[in-house]
């Protein structure tokens, strides 16, 4: 099915939520609390994308790649100073290494370009072996990892950056597109 990238409306928030507390549930397990995934995500992230979707909007874009009326992935990005720091990127389980992320990825990086920033940035869970492999195979470097909060949760965190945004947008629109 054809994919088509479009900035997020304020009505999209639950559907984003939802999307991202079943793509936590998937990828966190065991990193972060079973308590919190079970129960307490839910609020803390329908809560969240409310706030963020709904009312003035920080500089930034939020994008979603909707299959039809589906959505199938979303990326967060926010400009700091001229840093774009992408928030959260997340592929509908089950639709996960067809090209989604990376065009997602590129997408938001080139809006936050054409806003002004020159760098990216972003925070992966050190454990998360799988993110790791496909931001660095975008070209990005990585630091030590170091532990930070996150919705109240402890975890160990590694940035990984790019300090030409200009490389992370060449290296989504080289990799192979939708596939
Ligand atoms: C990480 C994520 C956003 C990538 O999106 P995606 O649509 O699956 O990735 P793409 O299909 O665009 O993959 C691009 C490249 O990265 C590689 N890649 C993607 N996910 C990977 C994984 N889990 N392990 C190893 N490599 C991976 C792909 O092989 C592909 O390389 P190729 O083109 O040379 O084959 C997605 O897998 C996801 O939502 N994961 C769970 C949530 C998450 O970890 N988000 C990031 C939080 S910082």
């Amino acid at each position: 099915m054809a994919l088509r990238l479009r900035s997020a409306r304020g009505s999209d928030a639950p559907v984003i939520a939802e999307l991202h507390i079943a793509s936590w549930r998937d990828a966190y397990r065991g990193v972060l609390s079973a308590d919190f995934l079970a129960t307490g995500i839910e609020a803390a992230l329908s809560a969240h994308w409310q706030a963020t979707l709904v009312g003035r909007r920080r500089p930034g874009a939020v994008v979603v790649a909707m299959a039809g009326r589906h959505l199938a992935g979303f990326v967060a990005a926010w400009r700091d100073g001229v840093n774009c720091h992408v928030d959260n990127l997340h592929v509908r389980p089950g639709m996960r290494n067809a090209g989604i992320g990376r065009a997602l990825l590129g997408f938001a990086a080139q809006r936050l370009q054409d806003q002004g920033a020159v760098s990216a940035d972003l925070w992966v869970v050190a454990a998360n072996q799988g993110a790791l492999r496909f931001y660095l195979s975008l070209g990005a470097e990585v630091e030590a990892p170091v532990t930070r909060q996150t919705f109240g949760q402890t975890v160990v965190d590694r940035r990984m950056y790019w300090p030409s945004i200009s490389t992370l947008i060449t290296a989504c629109a080289l990799s192979p597109q939708l596939r």
